[in-house]
């Protein structure tokens, strides 16, 4: 093993430092719960829906759940189910008692005394006009409420009263149950009553934080075990739990479903593994509580730095799903159970089925429901509610360059002189911590960077940009106006007594932003202003780390739960949210800086690590720390699919590793892997050595630029591929099971990609010494390299040939790709470069394809300032079309298309084409002009002959027409 590879595999995650389920009170209380329902014949789930209660008025069906205590108290839980225009349904459940704010709290505390009810302000934004169609109906079984709701009444809710559950059915088939295995369990207040200590008995301080619970809860009487309900310990840190238990737990359960996605973020596999043990399984429920995780491990259901508690379900052409909208730490339990071929059993496709068991600390409870069928029609009504991803500006999805740290301004010149001395591309240049004076953010520093506007002006000369750190963690020094402000203005997060939290982070001792706080949010807006943050301009964006927020000194690496934010909510209540509330602040800093000094202006850009539902309506994410190791390589693709099944498509990871030294071909293949990351940039650790592309050395210089530039000439594919995100939250790298949702061998596919909706199909090399890839076909089609057109036929499994300098890239025939061949120093400088127009055809002989395109910065396309094509090739008519696309024109349209009219398509290949034309040297073209077509013109078509496993092409060259106008271009 060389030294690197030691380095790397003696890095690892420090699991002490993180609870497991047996050390976190609520989440062994719930498994315990459940082991003890499961394995009790006799179980009867204590809620009840009293059937007196229910009304059900306009879409919205409203009723009291009753939950009979183990003391036979009736705790009384509003429940209300709504039903969506868009055919999803929520249910919702709080607590009486709670709500009313009838309980106390113990040690004096201030914090607010109701469930958390306030995720939905920070993840909803549409989606919910209650739907009029919703009817009760009348043939519903006795002990039962049916609605029939949805797209052509095709849904079903089938509230069941005692014990409480719902089953949600498609076209009468039972998708998603609710409470079937009755492990609902609503915690509810009660007063801490003192009892005599247990006595001890021998061993016992031999165990764990947290064992004795665990050995509690597996009593079968379940007489409840109130070990862990009050202050709870960990880790040296005790959280003073003021309003004692109060977790809410559901089973949902997907029948006939074997494959499960979604509750990013972890590192592992893209169809989720089960988490009760057993071989090739995990132990531990997956965890979503966002924490700074020091050297992250592989294959783990541990928690991350942020949190998406949507999940899919899959199976042969069907998708449905759920959104379990909490913000207090959650834990998921997995499990699949094989049922039995009943020959009376429905359930036809598959034998699996999955079983979770949603455990959350705090909060109401408050699920969604979407009954599919496609992954789309899923992922497109999540996204419908929780926002789509902002269209980027075009500089963001093009490549940037990071490193903890560039030194001084004069480094950064020298960065950015040395990727045109060397003819590389890239974008965009990022400043890590280091060019604070002393961690204070809004603050340069002198010695090292004097001159950050001349700085930034070199970088505007070729269009580039700078992106700056912001942490939300501000320096606790005298002489900083910023921390002045925050102090005296009262704008940082408390402790549990109420006053100013203090805890470490980079800058030593520190305070953080409240940005639930209204003021809070008001006063960052204008520290970004270009007069307060001085040395900025308008090619400077914004990067939110340690969001989560990262507290060093903090229990688990963050803050105690029982700090109070704005209006005194715990932060128990809301510590997924907080992340994404910080992005969201600088978000509109950056919106309103530019809305003050120019009315062009620019759409926002702002990285960020920690994040939630919604959060992909404010800028990109990424991955974290990973390190410099194959299997980091490999990992990278898994979490990037999930992202973009999650909602949150613009995501990506450090290449090259953040921690540790790439070797030259972990770095080239790092390169080639990230082009396709919709989210690229290079970073690395300030301990580790400089690793710019041009100082990698020949070849490899030279295969990392050839991999930047496919990224480049793609772009207006990528550009295409995120604007369909913007409109219907579609993910921009697709996995197998989205792209062929009938294919069961593929549902399990986590290693190779689709582009868009462009067929291109990728599988990066992510093994050292690996020269050959193996790629699944998911269909009878024909595929062919993207870069020799070596043909290849699905479905099955193809070995592409994958040398150091290849990229295993193919194209599906069917589809138009559009693309900028010039290569340029920066995406910026393409702007009005002509495109190639790439027709794959395949085993129909027609192809289509789409390309969106506007200024890639400001917000004019939302006045039609944009161009939206739709290219066809039809193989009975021989004939290429352009034509419009656009939804809507605007008082924009005019002039973009105008500025447009110069850029024409500059070149037309076919591959796969016709073996007919071979000889016939001419096509014919006419335009559109004032609604008539041109008279015809005749252009040259260059035939290539079929050469053994290649496909035959041809090529148009010029044929002069515009990229933003109708024409025809006829074949032979
Ligand atoms: C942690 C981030 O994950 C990393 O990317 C960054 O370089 C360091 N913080 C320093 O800011």
């Amino acid at each position: 093993m060389d030294e690197l590879l030691a380095a790397v595999s003696r890095m690892m995650v420090k699991h002490e430092n993180f609870k497991t389920c047996a050390q976190s009170g609520f989440c062994n209380r719930n498994r315990a719960y459940a082991d003890n329902a499961l394995s009790t014949s006799k179980w009867a789930a204590p809620y009840s829906l009293d059937p007196a209660s229910v009304r059900f008025d306009k879409g919205v069906l409203t009723g009291t759940i009753s939950k009979k205590t183990t003391t036979n108290e009736i705790v009384r839980l509003p429940l209300t189910v709504a039903f969506y225009e868009s055919g999803t349904a929520r249910v919702t459940l709080d607590e009486e008692k709670r709500q009313k704010g009838d309980i106390e709290l113990r040690h004096a505390s201030k914090a607010k005394k109701q469930r958390y009810n306030e995720a939905e302000q920070w993840a909803i934004v549409g989606g919910t006009t209650i739907s009029t169609g919703a009817a009760t109906s009348k043939d519903a079984e006795k002990g039962t409420t049916k609605i029939v709701y949805g797209p052509a009444s095709k849904f079903e809710a089938v509230i069941r009263h005692v014990p409480f559950g719902v089953e949600f059915k498609r076209d009468g088939e039972t998708q998603i149950k609710l409470n079937d295995r009755g492990l609902l369990n609503m915690e509810h207040w009660r007063p801490k009553v003192d009892k005599p200590a247990p006595e001890k008995k021998e061993g016992d301080d031999e165990k764990k934080e947290g064992e004795e619970a665990m050995a509690a809860g597996s009593d079968k009487e379940m007489a409840e075990d109130e070990s862990t309900w009050w202050d709870e310990s960990f880790g040296g840190n005790t959280d003073s739990k003021p309003r004692g238990p109060e977790s809410v737990a559901l089973d949902i359960e997907f029948p006939g479903y074997e494959h499960v996605y979604g509750v990013a973020e972890h590192a592992g596999p893209l169809s989720l593994k089960e988490t009760r043990g057993g071989d090739g399984k995990y132990s531990e429920p997956y965890r979503l509580y966002n924490s700074d995780v020091f050297e992250y491990e592989m294959d783990s259901p541990m928690t991350l730095y942020g949190a998406i508690p949507f999940m899919q379900a899959h199976k042969k052409d069907s998708t449905v799903g759920v959104f379990w909208l909490n913000a207090a730490e959650t834990w998921v339990d997995i499990t699949k159970a094989t049922t039995s071929a009943n020959p009376l059993s429905f359930g036809i496709g598959s034998s699996v089925t999955t079983q979770t068991h949603w455990i959350s600390e705090a909060g109401l409870l408050d699920v969604f429901i979407f009954l599919g069928p496609k992954p789309q029609d899923v992922i497109g009504a999540y996204t419908e509610l929780t926002g789509y991803t902002q269209l980027p500006q075009q500089f963001a999805i093009a490549y940037h360059q990071c490193r903890w740290n560039y030194v001084t301004d004069e480094d950064v010149r020298d960065v950015d002189r040395k990727f045109d001395k060397y003819k590389i591309p890239y974008d965009v240049i990022w400043l890590d911590i280091e060019y604070t004076e002393g961690k204070k953010y809004f603050t340069w520093d002198p010695m090292t960077f004097p001159d950050p506007l001349g700085m930034n002006k070199q970088l505007d000369e070729h269009e580039r940009k700078l992106v700056a750190i912001i942490d939300p963690h501000i320096k606790n020094e005298g002489n900083y106006p910023i921390v002045e402000e925050l102090k005296s203005k009262d704008l940082a997060v408390h402790n549990k007594d109420d006053t100013i939290y203090e805890g470490w982070c980079w800058p030593g001792s520190s305070y953080w932003i409240d940005c639930f706080s209204p003021k809070g949010r008001e006063w960052w807006k204008g520290l970004f202003r270009y007069d307060k943050f001085k040395g900025t301009m308008k090619n400077v964006f914004i990067w939110n780390d340690m969001n989560e927020p990262s507290v060093f000194n903090g229990p688990e690496t963050t803050m105690p739960k029982d700090n109070l934010h704005h209006d005194h909510w715990e932060h128990r209540d809301l510590h997924n949210i907080n992340g994404m509330t910080l992005v969201n602040a600088t978000y509109d800093a950056l919106l309103a800086r530019d809305k003050v000094e120019d009315k062009h202006h620019v759409r926002p850009f702002v990285l960020t690590r920690s994040f939630y539902s919604g959060s992909q309506r404010l800028g990109a994410m990424w991955t974290g720390d990973n390190q410099a190791a194959w299997p980091h390589l490999e990992a990278s693709i898994p979490m990037l699919l999930s992202m973009g099944v999650s909602g949150f498509p613009f995501a990506g990871a450090d290449v090259g590793g953040f921690f540790g030294n790439p070797s030259k071909e972990l770095l080239t293949r790092w390169y080639q892997a990230g082009a396709f990351y919709p989210f690229f940039r290079g970073h690395a650790h300030i301990d580790t050595r400089r690793r710019e592309p041009y100082l990698a050395g020949e070849p490899y210089t030279e295969i990392i630029t050839q991999a930047l530039r496919l990224r480049y000439a793609l772009l207006p594919a990528w550009y295409t591929a995120f604007h369909e995100a913007s409109v219907s939250g579609a993910p921009i790298i697709r996995p197998n099971y989205y792209v062929h949702p009938g294919d069961e061998k593929g549902f399990g596919i986590d290693d190779q990609f689709y582009l868009g909706s462009y067929g291109l199909l990728a599988k990066p090399v992510t093994k050292e010494g690996q020269e050959g890839q193996d790629i699944y076909l998911a269909d009878k089609e024909k595929y062919y390299d993207y870069f020799d057109f070596w043909t290849y036929e699905g479905p099955g499994t193809v070995n592409v040939a994958a040398p150091l300098d290849t990229i295993p890239f193919l194209m599906q025939g069917g589809h138009i790709i559009p693309r900028r061949d010039r290569p340029r120093r920066s995406s910026g400088l393409m702007r009005y470069d002509p495109f190639t127009l790439v027709v794959v055809l395949g085993n129909s002989g027609d192809a289509e394809g789409t390309l969106y395109l506007d200024d890639g910065e400001s917000f004019d396309f939302q006045d039609g300032g944009y161009l939206h094509r739709r290219f066809s090739y039809a193989s009975s008519t021989s004939t290429l079309m352009s034509e419009d696309l656009a939804a809507s024109t605007g008082k924009k349209t005019k002039e973009y298309l105008k500025q447009m009219e110069k850029v024409r398509v500059e070149k037309v290949i076919i591959v796969g084409a016709p073996a007919a034309w071979k000889g016939k040297g001419e096509v014919e073209l006419s335009e559109e002009q004032g609604g008539k077509s041109s008279a015809a013109r005749k252009v040259a078509l260059d035939w290539h002959d079929k050469e053994e496993g290649k496909a035959a092409w041809a090529v148009v060259r010029d044929p002069g027409v515009q990229i933003g106008s109708g024409w025809k271009i006829a074949f032979p």
